[in-house]
């Protein structure tokens, strides 16, 4: 389905990942030495994205907003970016053990909302997490993709944020998901 007129994305993982430094980043095209708790609702205009669609990305903080405000904003997206760090095990273990079972307790056991795991911080670490995503992204067919970027290198930040948007815009989820499981 190509006829969305606006992609609205997510940023959630636990707190320290780099959500909001991805977002500086992406906008300044440099890394923020220091980030506010989250950063304000980004709307990049449609003409300098590559998918030429008004996209909207949004953060969120659990140290300044409760879950109420995270519910409603899982609601109103198009696509949700759970954010871990490669180098912190825990973040990458509350992906299954905490934030795929949360979205699917809010939006349904069947949501068709896309997921995209992102690990940041990249370039603290010199191997990929890649092997410990791929069975995630075989047991929970949401999960569109998986990218590993930085925002202090900028690595991978404007992929990921196209990703997002392809996401939304071209889905390939079923596809690939049936191709894996056999
Ligand atoms: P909460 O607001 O607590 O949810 O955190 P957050 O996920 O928004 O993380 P934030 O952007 O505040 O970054 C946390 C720390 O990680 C900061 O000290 C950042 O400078 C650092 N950081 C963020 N991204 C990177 C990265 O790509 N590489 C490295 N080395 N550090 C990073």
């Amino acid at each position: 389905m190509t006829s969305k007129r606006e992609v609205r994305i997510l940023l959630v993982g636990d707190p320290g990942v780099g959500k909001t430094s991805l977002i500086l980043s992406l906008v300044s095209e440099e890394f923020p030495d220091e980030v506010p708790a989250k950063a304000e609702e980004i709307t990049i205009p449609a003409d300098v994205t590559p998918e030429r669609v008004p996209t909207h990305i949004v953060d969120y903080s659990s140290q300044e907003q409760d879950e109420d405000i995270l519910q409603e904003e899982m609601a109103k997206s198009n696509v949700i970016c759970i954010i871990y760090s490669v180098d912190d095990e825990d973040s990458i273990e509350r992906i299954t053990s905490f934030w795929l079972p949360y979205i699917r307790t809010h939006l349904g056991e069947e949501h068709k909302v896309p997921v995209i795991l992102v690990g940041n911080k990249c370039d603290l670490m010199d191997f990929s997490t890649e092997e410990i995503m791929r069975p995630i992204m075989n047991d929970f067919a949401e999960v569109e993709t998986c990218v590993e970027c930085s925002a202090r290198t900028l690595k991978n930040i404007s992929e990921l944020f196209y990703y997002a948007q392809k996401a939304v815009l071209h889905p390939t989820a079923a596809v690939y998901n049936s191709e894996e499981k056999e």
